[in-house]
């Protein structure tokens, strides 16, 4: 029973302490409790704290837009449609997309391909997008025809290379996949510029992204990044796309825009999205009770602010550095198979054998296990499965605000190395 929090630590009714390594579910970003946020929400709350957006417009909306597009990867992202979460916000691109295609008068582009070991939200729309076997197969019945490609993980390469012999076929994949499908029904590409809840912050091989958008290009197919996780520094950079210089065509946020103080997603668009419906129809045919809401996105505006002040974004850069300096000492455990990451994003992979990259048996919740033994020891951790094939693989995911210390890292890999070191002896 959570009862308090303050900064990187979360305090539950029986007065135990907790380091939030990992923002909750890649959340928190700014640390929990900052005055500033409850000043803006005050503010907000005396002067409007709900209009609906058929009727007005507001102060707190434009901020946010502006905001946003000051950070963009380009000028061009003019526009932003505010919604509640992420799987809003991916359902959102989706119909902006199709909408476009329709309005430019390619009314047979509505394919989105997206790739395995991925996620995108658990909506039926956004969930037949991800690339999670086990959390799809429930409801498979309910889904649209989604192609997917192979996702770019070197650790356990679906091409069997290696970073040497690697020439990117896993990029070369969506070109087939864009064939195959015939490049006039396809729309657009979705991806997570780092793969997050699936998989583990797993980093594309640089080129990948450059690759990635050259076959967009060349077959006038769209390029939505979905930066609900490594949006808003989390990797270091604004957008984690921006690590390797490519400009998407839309990006969707949630989480650390908001850092958990709100419920707050997010697409931002080219201004050419945007012009085509304009000048087109006239009208996006989408709405939800919360879009474009001012409370919402008063706390956001103040969460980018603060941000901004305290240079947080390169702060997540720094920290994460030091962040896997330290987490390499978990190598000497013999059930950590990988430990990857970028900025303060950091994904350690679990296996049985470190030689052949043997996993476990997933009855056995090796994931788990680390994850609540760390939860003993005071640490959240964000434990994840299924990142090789959609049923195995276990890992745990690292997400620290963005204000943690050096000694706080030291302390949060401490527990981890004797958490994993405990159930290593267990098993
Ligand atoms: C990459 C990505 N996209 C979309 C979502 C869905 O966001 P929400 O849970 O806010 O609907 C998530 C949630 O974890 C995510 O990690």
């Amino acid at each position: 029973m959570a009862d308090r929090a303050e900064g990187v630590y979360i305090w539950d009714t029986a007065g135990k302490r907790y380091l939030d390594g990992s923002g909750g579910a890649c959340v928190v970003s700014i640390g929990h409790c900052v005055p500033e946020i409850l000043d803006a929400i005050q503010r907000q709350f005396n002067r409007v704290p709900f209009v609906h957006s058929s009727h007005f417009t507001n102060p707190a909306v434009c901020e946010l837009g502006d905001l946003l597009h000051q950070m963009a990867p380009d000028a061009s992202f003019t526009r932003t449609y505010f919604l509640s979460g992420g799987s809003e916000a991916v359902e959102t691109a989706v119909k902006l997309m199709r909408q476009y295609w329709r309005e430019t008068g390619k009314p047979d582009k509505y394919k989105v391909i997206s790739r395995w070991s991925s996620f995108h939200g658990n909506t039926t729309g956004a969930l037949a997008l991800g690339g999670h076997t086990a959390r799809r197969s429930h409801y498979l019945p309910l889904f649209q025809h989604t192609p997917h490609i192979e996702p770019a993980y070197c650790y356990r390469c679906s091409f069997k290379q290696t970073p040497e012999t690697c020439d990117l076929q896993c990029a070369d994949e969506l070109e087939r996949c864009i064939k195959h499908e015939g490049p006039e029904s396809v729309g657009a590409f979705i991806a997570e510029p780092v793969v997050g809840s699936t998989a583990g912050a797993v980093v594309p091989k640089d080129g990948y992204w450059q690759r990635i958008r050259q076959i967009c290009d060349a077959y006038d197919v769209k390029l939505i990044v979905d930066e609900v996780m490594t949006g808003i520094g989390r990797c270091g950079r604004n957008f984690g796309i921006e690590t390797w210089g490519v400009v998407p065509d839309f990006i969707v946020l949630a989480k650390g825009l908001s850092s958990g103080y709100t419920p707050l997603g997010a697409v931002m668009v080219k201004d050419e999205i945007h012009a085509a419906i304009k000048e087109g129809s006239g009208a996006f045919v989408h709405g939800h009770t919360y879009c474009q809401n001012p409370l919402s996105t008063a706390i956001g505006a103040a969460v980018l602010r603060y941000i901004q002040k305290h240079a947080l974004v390169e702060r997540s850069m720094r920290m994460g550095s030091y962040l896997m300096q330290k987490l390499a000492s978990l190598n000497a455990l013999d059930i950590v198979g990988d430990i990857r990451g970028l900025g303060l994003f950091a994904g350690i992979e679990l296996v049985r054998d470190k030689a052949s990259r043997a996993w476990f048996d997933r009855g056995l919740k090796v994931n788990l296990q680390v994850a609540n033994q760390a939860f003993e020891h005071g640490l959240i951790t964000y434990p994840g499965n299924g990142g090789i094939d959609g049923i195995h693989g276990d890992h745990i995911l690292l997400a620290p605000p963005f204000t943690i210390s050096e000694a706080q890292i030291d302390e949060l890999v401490g527990i981890l190395h004797r958490a994993i070191g405990t159930v290593q002896d267990q098993l």
